[in-house]
């Protein structure tokens, strides 16, 4: 099939690799002329481990190429999909200029039917205000199908969730789009949810909401487990091995980040307001993600009482492993609210240094993970990479200033630590600190 994707994002550039793998041809359109310059040279703007080779594969095989005109991307295919930015406004709301922009373009430039298809997440009734506007600016009268198909691609794995996922999700409202898109997915043998167009704006919405929720309900726990000395770890197996609940999505920590979660959550929020209702339960959800960094800083402050002139080596700045993205990452958070107690801040991350230097002043940027030890006073774990996990720990003792580790993702065991002398403290793992 001839397809487009508008906007050359995360999601788009996935996507779009993706269904040209599949053997469909594909035009990735961006309106940033720069962005697409670097592409066709085959300079890929993110991390994102195996984009590169999978876009170069396509490009190769004249099923994959790159446009910064609209009008290129909407005459040659048939099905576009809309994957451009819903970045959030001051008050939390999704800014869905961008999706108003590409559907007037899409309608001043279609000469004929045309799916067009909703990617970027966005708030229940979006699909109703595409078709408005596409039917207000179109020049003749031309057929056209509104769908929505959201994503539900993890970073660091989504080529993977691309290609496997648990389900599909299209929302139609005619026997055409249906056919169109249930043929376009039909390589992936995954199975399909076909539901109206609302229902398929709100699945994507519940799904990041509930993923959000569980993640702040096993945190919640994880300050009972402080209390009682309980173990959070032990709590989670326990609770995940019940089917109804499941174990994934119950790893303790600081709290999610990205560019969905915190959004998505706002946006809900915010969708459920104007809609007439007030989602308590999605507010508390957010508390208790924002909560959990004061939490860690106290247990922190807690040990090394006064914070100034101290050093804290930070390992991990991406939101989570395998990314570098550092949007909403807490590590930020983290790292502002200790030096604005007057603490130095050393870090080390496999990958997201870079985007880092552009936001983090007065930070030190270290080589490797022992660098970040040597004269630290506290050496705390904000991002699981696998790298962390294999340290050397009695190299890590002999460069620490004082052998104390705060464990942000709960990737060490405390009693391992305690016996190789250090002071441990984990995240709701009291019962074996
Ligand atoms: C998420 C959704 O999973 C994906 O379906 C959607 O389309 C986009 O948003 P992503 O933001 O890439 O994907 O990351 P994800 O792996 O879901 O993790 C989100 C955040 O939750 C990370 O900060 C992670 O560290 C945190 N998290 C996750 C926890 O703190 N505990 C957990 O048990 C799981």
């Amino acid at each position: 099939m001839n397809i487009s994707i508008i906007g050359s994002g995360y999601v788009g550039l996935v996507t779009g690799a993706c269904f040209a793998e599949l053997g469909n041809r594909v035009i990735c359109a961006d309106n940033d002329i720069k962005k697409i310059a670097h592409l066709k040279k085959g300079i890929i703007p993110i991390y994102e481990p195996g984009l590169e080779e999978l876009v170069a594969h396509n490009v190769k095989k004249k099923r994959l190429r790159f446009s910064s005109s609209i009008k290129d991307a909407v005459k040659n295919s048939e099905i576009i999909f809309i994957a451009v930015g819903t970045p959030a406004l001051e008050n939390g709301e999704a800014d869905l200029t961008g999706i108003e922009n590409v559907a007037r373009n899409i309608a001043m430039n279609m000469t004929s039917y045309r799916l067009i298809v909703e990617k970027s997440t966005v708030p229940v009734e979006t699909g109703e205000w595409l078709k408005r506007t596409i039917s207000t600016y179109i020049k003749r009268k031309i057929e056209f199908d509104v769908a929505s198909n959201p994503e539900f691609l993890r970073e660091g794995q989504a080529i993977n969730d691309f290609m496997h996922p648990d389900r599909i999700v299209i929302g139609v409202e005619s026997k055409r789009a249906k056919e169109v898109l249930t043929n376009l997915y039909k390589p992936l043998n995954a199975p399909i949810v076909t539901t109206n167009i609302k229902s398929a704006e709100l699945i994507k919405h519940a799904c990041n909401a509930f993923l959000a929720n569980k993640i702040s309900f096993i945190n919640a726990i994880s300050r009972i487990c402080d209390k009682v000395g309980a173990d959070v770890k032990e709590v989670a197996d326990g609770m995940g091995l019940d089917k109804r609940i499941g174990a994934s999505f119950l790893n303790a920590g600081v709290g999610y980040g990205g560019s969905c979660f915190p959004k998505d959550v706002d946006a809900f929020i915010k969708i459920s307001e104007k809609l007439g209702y007030d989602f308590a339960l999605l507010k508390a959800v957010k508390n208790i993600n924002e909560e959990q960094k004061d939490f860690i800083l106290k247990k922190l402050k807690d040990i090394l009482w006064i914070v100034k002139d101290k050093t804290i080596g930070v390992l991990g700045l991406s939101f989570k492993p395998n990314t570098d993205d550092i949007r909403n990452a807490p590590s930020l958070d983290l790292i502002n609210a200790l030096q604005t107690e007057g603490a130095k801040i050393k870090v080390y991350d496999p990958q997201a240094m870079e985007k880092a230097k552009g936001i983090l002043r007065q930070v030190r940027f270290c080589q490797d993970p022992y660098e970040v030890c040597r004269g630290s006073d506290c050496l705390l774990i904000v991002t699981e990479w696998d790298e962390f996990k294999e340290l050397d720990f009695a190299k890590v003792k002999k460069l620490l200033k004082r052998p104390f580790i705060v464990d942000g993702r709960n990737i060490y065991e405390p009693q391992k630590l305690k016996k190789q002398g250090f002071t441990y403290i984990g995240i709701g793992r009291k019962g074996y600190e």
